[in-house]
């Protein structure tokens, strides 16, 4: 049992290191429309990003920008449940509201990785 456990962990982690290596022009793309699109992410809703206007009712969200620095795990946990690291965050728990899927959100995490 603890093995079987351990081994769920460590798939569950590598998982997320492949996504590194696997961050390919599709997965970037397939990122980009998640967080353009009004029906996904609709990220573009509240954050300016690589040159794109807020295209939403409000300026809720700081513009996005040196993302490229940020660990894959701090961007996915931002995405998954921003209030881990910010409790009065206005961003929704995309992740944990059941929103996007878990390779939804590797995608999205692969296009912000773009921002510079
Ligand atoms: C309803 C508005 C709203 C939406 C929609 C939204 N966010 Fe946010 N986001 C915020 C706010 C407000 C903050 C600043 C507070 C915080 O850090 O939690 C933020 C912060 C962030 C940060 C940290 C930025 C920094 O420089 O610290 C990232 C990364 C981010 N959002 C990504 C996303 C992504 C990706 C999506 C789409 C899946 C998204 N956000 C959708 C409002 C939003």
């Amino acid at each position: 049992m603890k093995l079987i456990k351990s081994l769920v962990i460590a798939a569950a982690i590598s998982g997320l290191a492949v996504t590194g290596l696997l961050a390919n022009d599709d997965l970037i793309k397939k990122g980009e429309k998640i967080f353009m699109n009004k029906n996904l992410g609709n990220c573009l809703a509240c954050h300016a990003a690589n040159g794109k206007n807020i295209d939403g009712p409000g300026s809720m969200g700081p513009k996005l920008q040196y993302l490229s620095a940020w660990p894959e795990e701090a961007l996915y946990e931002k995405i998954y449940n921003p209030y881990t690291t910010n409790p009065i965050s206005q961003m929704p728990a995309f992740g944990k509201n059941g929103w996007l899927s878990d390779s939804e959100i590797k995608a999205v995490v692969a296009y912000l990785k773009t921002i510079n």
